[in-house]
C-alpha cells in the first residue's frame, strides 16, 4: 500500500486542468482496496479517478485519490449465440470495443472511441449512436468503501437511465466499481437506429455490413465533430440533453418551428442541448482561453492555460442564456470536483 503525496493530476484529466491530489494511491486489485479499508484510509475524502475524461477539477483535491488501474479481462462463459466477458475496471473502453469488434461480437460497436475506462462506464451509463452500456451489461462488482467488502449489482439494481445510474445518485462516491460482466452476441444484429449512422450507410446494402464497419463509421462521424483531447482539451459533452414535457415542447415549437426533438415516451421529449446552445450564438465563441467548440456546441474546450473556474464560468453563462431564452435548465454531464 503506497500513498503518494502532492501528486500532480494534470496528465490525468482530459481538460488538462492543473490540480494536485494531497494523496494518491494506485489501485491494481481489490486487495489494494481492502488494505486501504483495513487501515481506515477510506474514511478520508475520496475521489476515484479512472481516465479523467468526464471530470472537471476546480482546485486541488484535499483528500485521497484512488487511481483505477485494475487491468485484465476474461471470457467466463460462451454458447452458440453469446459470449460472456468479465472486464476489469482499469481496461481502456476503446480497446475493449476494438477487441470485441475484431472477434466479430456485437453489442459495443456503436460505442467505439468513448475515451474512458471500463470502471467508469456504468457511472453515467455511457452511450452513443443508439446504444448504451445497459444494453449489454449483465452485472458488475464493486467494492463498498463503507462496509469494506465486494458487492455484486445486477443490471436492474444499477438503476440505469440516460447518463445516470445509482452510482451517480444514491450511491455517489460509495462504491469502487472493480469489474463488469457483459454479454456480446456472436450473431450481431446491427443497430442503425441513430439517424446520422443510418444516413452514413444509405447507399450500402445493410445485410453486408459487419460490426467492424459500424465501429469504423462511428469513429469517423465522431472524429468529424468531437475534438480529440490530445489536440484540444475537453471532456466530451459538457451538458446533458434536456427532457421536456409535451406541453413545453409545443410552446417551444410555437416559437421555434425548426427545433429538433426525439420522443422518449408519450409525455417526454429530448431536445439536443447543442441546438439550444447554437441558437443562443455560443457555438465557436471563445472567452479567454476557454470556449464552445466550433463543430459541436455541447463541448466546452480549453485552448490554453485556464482553471476549472474559467470553464465553470463559461458553462454558467451558457446555462443562463438557455434559461432566459428557452426556460430550460441545462444539467451538467461532467463531474465537477
Ligand atoms: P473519469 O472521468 O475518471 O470518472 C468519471 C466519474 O466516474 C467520476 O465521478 C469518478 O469518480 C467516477 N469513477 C471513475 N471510475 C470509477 C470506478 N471504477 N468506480 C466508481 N466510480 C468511478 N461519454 C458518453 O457516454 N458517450 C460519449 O459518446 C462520450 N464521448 C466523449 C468524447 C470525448 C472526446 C470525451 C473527452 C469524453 C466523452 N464521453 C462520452 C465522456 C467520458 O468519456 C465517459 O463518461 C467515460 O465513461 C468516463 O470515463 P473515465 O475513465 O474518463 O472516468
Ligand atoms: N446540434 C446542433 N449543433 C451542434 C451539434 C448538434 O444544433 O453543434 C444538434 C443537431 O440537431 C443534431 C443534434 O444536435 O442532430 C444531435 O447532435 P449529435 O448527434 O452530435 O449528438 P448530441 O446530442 O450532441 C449526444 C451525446 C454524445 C454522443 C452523441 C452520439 C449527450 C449529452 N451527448 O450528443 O455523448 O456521442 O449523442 O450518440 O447525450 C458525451 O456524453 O460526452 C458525448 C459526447
Amino acid at each position: 500500500m503506497i500513498i503518494k503525496e502532492d501528486f500532480c493530476l494534470t496528465p490525468f484529466n482530459t481538460f488538462g486542468i492543473e490540480a494536485i491530489a494531497y494523496e494518491l494511491s494506485i489501485i491494481n486489485s481489490i486487495k489494494n482496496l481492502q488494505e486501504l479499508f483495513n487501515a481506515g484510509l477510506l474514511k478520508k475524502k475520496i475521489l476515484i479517478l479512472s481516465k479523467g475524461s468526464n471530470i472537471l477539477f476546480t482546485g486541488n483535491f484535499e483528500g485521497l485519490v484512488l487511481l483505477n488501474q485494475i487491468w485484465g479481462k476474461e471470457i467466463v462463459d460462451e454458447d452458440d449465440e453469446f459470449v460472456y466477458l468479465k472486464v476489469n475496471a482499469g481496461e481502456f473502453w476503446p480497446a475493449l470495443v476494438d477487441f470485441s469488434v475484431e472477434n466479430g461480437w456485437g453489442g459495443l460497436e456503436n460505442m467505439a472511441e468513448i475515451p474512458g475506462k471500463v470502471g467508469a462506464a456504468p457511472i453515467q451509463n455511457i452511450g452513443a449512436y443508439g446504444s448504451e452500456l445497459k444494453d449489454v451489461l449483465i452485472s458488475l462488482k464493486a467494492f463498498d468503501m463503507v462496509e469494506g467488502r465486494t458487492v455484486e449489482f445486477q443490471n436492474h439494481e444499477c438503476k440505469f437511465g440516460y447518463r445516470t445510474s445509482i452510482f451517480k445518485s444514491k450511491y455517489k462516491n460509495r462504491f469502487f466499481i472493480t469489474s463488469i460482466l457483459i454479454k456480446l452476441s456472436k450473431n450481431p444484429k446491427l443497430n442503425l437506429s441513430y439517424k446520422p449512422l443510418a444516413d452514413a450507410f444509405l447507399n450500402i446494402d445493410n445485410e453486408s455490413l459487419t460490426v467492424k464497419d459500424v465501429s469504423k463509421k462511428v469513429a469517423e462521424i465522431r472524429n468529424s465533430k468531437l475534438p480529440h483531447p490530445d489536440k484540444l482539451k475537453n471532456a466530451g459533452s459538457f451538458f446533458k440533453n434536456p427532457y421536456v414535457s409535451e406541453e413545453q415542447l409545443n410552446t417551444l415549437i410555437g416559437s421555434y418551428p425548426d427545433i429538433p426533438y426525439y420522443k422518449i415516451n408519450n409525455d417526454l421529449f429530448k431536445i439536443p442541448a447543442a441546438w439550444l446552445i447554437e441558437k443562443c450564438n455560443w457555438k465557436g465563441k471563445r472567452i479567454g482561453n476557454v470556449g464552445v467548440h466550433k463543430n459541436q456546441a455541447l463541448v466546452i474546450v480549453k485552448y490554453d492555460k485556464a482553471t476549472g473556474h474559467d470553464i465553470l464560468n463559461l458553462a454558467n453563462s451558457v446555462k443562463k442564456s438557455i434559461l432566459t431564452n428557452f426556460n430550460i435548465h441545462l444539467e451538467l454531464e461532467v463531474n465537477v470536483v
